[in-house]
């Protein structure tokens, strides 16, 4: 196994990835490794015809990655939009390595982010030893996409400034970098185009400009529709994640995440399950990946500290900590769910009792 944290999805997918380009037969856009359709399934996962497994890997409608996909091979780049926890880094990490077998061409867009980080900046060494050279360039990962034709991703494109913003206009139209000291530009390359995901619950975000939002086609990205949908995305990443981490092994805790996801869910919207009940949310996200992120947390405290098994003892201390990210208000919040849910749920005893504990 490898020694490295985190591989990207080219490489922990390479299999499968390779299995598609060898049975996909259908037209490729130029500089694409795989057909639009094959990208897709790559993304929902199936069966192929020489019998390999593709593992689903986004969750949810078909047809929003149908519409992402089509976009990408179109001249408008495309943007992810959603609330936090909702897979847009995910997903656009997965359709660059499919496309361009390449997912690390990456821009983690800031309110520090300035024109050279998407630019190209200079070798200062270089550039006072010769002048302004092509040895001196220090091209930026937006720049070699284009050189190679491949996807570029800017993770958290409304956090950067509308000014540095703009300077993507000439690229996602004219494809286009000018290097005005050297008298040259760069052509972007077929194949070239750029996945933007920004979050729609950020405040101090900077609005996309009239201009550069016209170069966007827009995919929202919600949260899963059902509690079971919702349970089995939680369920799979945890295995993966966890499996990947090396975590002590522990029995499947399919009861406790019904539990967790429910209760995330019930909390996000201000009602219980059956409508029954109106509630305060908390101050925080309690999004899809919050859930993962608990499980992992519960799964880590069973395998070294608790009974081997995730229960309502290693759930609720990460759970809270979830929960209560305003330690007065949330704290309410939550107390108040306990209190008129939790406790009158027969067989939720067991969490009632761990929870009141930690909090
Ligand atoms: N519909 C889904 N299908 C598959 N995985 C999902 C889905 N929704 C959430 N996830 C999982 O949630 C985790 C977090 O997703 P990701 O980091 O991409 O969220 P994000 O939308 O980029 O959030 P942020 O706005 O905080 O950056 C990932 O492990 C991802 O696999
Ligand atoms: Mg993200």
């Amino acid at each position: 196994m490898s020694t490295q944290l985190r591989q990207p999805a080219e490489v922990l997918f390479a299999a499968e990835l390779k299995a598609l380009v060898a049975t996909d037969d259908r037209p490729r856009p130029a500089g694409w490794a795989l057909s639009p359709q094959a990208v897709c399934d790559y993304l929902m996962g199936g069966s192929l015809a020489d019998g390999t497994e593709i593992s689903p890997k986004y969750i949810g409608n078909r047809r929003l990655i149908e519409t992402a996909v089509a976009t990408l091979v179109t001249d408008r780049a495309l943007l992810l939009l959603g609330v936090p926890g909702t897979a847009k880094s995910w997903l656009s990490e997965h359709l660059a390595a499919a496309i361009a077998g390449d997912s690390t061409r990456l821009v983690q867009c800031t309110a520090g982010t300035d024109e050279q980080q998407l630019r190209y900046s200079w070798n200062y060494a270089v550039l006072l030893a010769k002048g302004p050279s092509k040895d001196a360039l220090v091209p930026t990962p937006l720049m070699r996409g284009m050189q190679d034709g491949s996807i570029v991703r800017l993770e958290e494109l409304t956090r950067m400034g509308s000014d540095v913003q703009d300077t993507l206009i000439t690229i996602l139209s004219e494809k286009l970098l000018p290097i005005p000291e050297l008298e040259m530009a760069v052509h972007a390359v077929r194949g070239f185009n750029v996945i933007a995901t920004a979050n729609t619950r950020d405040k101090g975000v900077n609005e996309l400009s009239s201009a550069l939002k016209r170069r966007f086609n827009v995919v929202v990205l919600p949260l899963p529709a059902t509690i079971e949908e919702e349970a089995a995305i939680v369920t799979k990443r945890v295995g993966e994640i966890g499996t990947a981490l090396q975590l002590p092994e522990v029995p499947r805790a399919e009861a406790e995440i019904a539990r967790l996801v429910t209760i995330f869910r019930e909390l996000r919207e201000g009602a219980t399950a059956d409508g029954a009940t109106k509630l305060k949310s908390p101050s925080g996200n309690l999004s899809t990946a919050e859930a993962i992120s608990v499980m992992l947390g519960a799964w880590s405290e069973a395998g070294y500290f608790g009974s081997g098994a995730i229960d309502a003892h290693t759930l609720s201390a990460n759970m809270v900590g979830a929960i209560v990210k305003d330690p007065m208000a949330d704290r309410v919040v939550l107390d108040e769910y306990l209190e008129t849910v939790v406790r009158k749920r027969k067989d939720w005893a067991d969490l009632y009792a761990a929870v009141r504990e930690v909090m």
